[in-house]
């Protein structure tokens, strides 16, 4: 499964690039304005330093909603860098350009999906990715994690080439879910990523190998 990190931080970028295990990052138009990131030229000279930063694929959202406006903006975001992944919404305009980006082999990924038949328009269009948002649904008590479970089994049964990217990951366990439901990318908050790393017996094994070898070598 790969990691894609969820955030417009250039630290946290790096500090999750620096772990090894980074396959790429995702945006969206709310964690750029986190970030303070705002007109045309400072959003492509981020999106250009996030590409600096990591080696995979980047996502950067279009904001237009309508088709002329996203394939416009969809364009000069994926002329900026090979890594670029253009972010679409899944609305009608919306998977007319996914249709047309994917005929001119430009990678897209298909954001807002909380239904497995938004999925399957998204994979129909030819989206490189498609992100459902497990916690968005956790929040309306509908099972997100179950949803990134059918939409695997509907991709893998018909053989379609999206990948299934577990999005709005909000904790660690979301993550370990994801992967048992087949997701193909789950994209991240760094502190859900790092939370991986804990175990208590961990920190006790190390603690009594120190002191063990301490004993004996002072
Ligand atoms: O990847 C989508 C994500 O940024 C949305 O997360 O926590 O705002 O639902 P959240």
């Amino acid at each position: 499964m790969k990691f894609f990190i969820d955030t417009a931080n250039l630290d946290q970028i790096r500090e999750a690039q620096d772990l090894g295990v980074l396959d790429g990052v995702t945006t969206n138009p709310s964690l750029m304005a986190k970030e303070g990131i705002s007109g045309e030229e400072n959003i492509i000279n981020h999106y250009k330093n996030i590409c600096e930063i990591v080696d995979g694929d980047v996502s950067a959202e279009v904001i237009a909603t309508g088709y002329e406006g996203m394939i416009k903006e969809g364009e000069i975001l994926a002329a900026l860098h090979p890594q670029i992944v253009v972010k679409v919404p899944i609305i009608k305009d919306g998977i007319k350009a996914i249709k047309y980006f994917s005929e001119k082999g430009i990678r897209t990924n298909c954001t807002l999906v909380f239904s497995i038949g938004q999925a399957l328009l998204a994979a129909k269009a030819g989206a490189t990715y498609v992100s459902p948002f497990i916690g968005r649904l956790d929040d309306i008590s509908t099972d997100g994690v179950e949803l990134i479970a059918q939409i695997a089994e509907m991709y893998s049964y018909y053989g379609f080439e999206t990948e299934v990217l577990a999005a709005s990951i909000r904790h660690t366990m979301h993550i370990v879910q994801c992967m048992e439901a087949g997701a193909d990318v789950a994209t991240c908050p760094l502190d859900a990523i790092l939370g991986l790393l804990n175990h208590p017996l961990t920190d006790i094994g190390l603690e009594k190998f120190l002191a063990d070898y301490k004993k004996v070598n002072g």
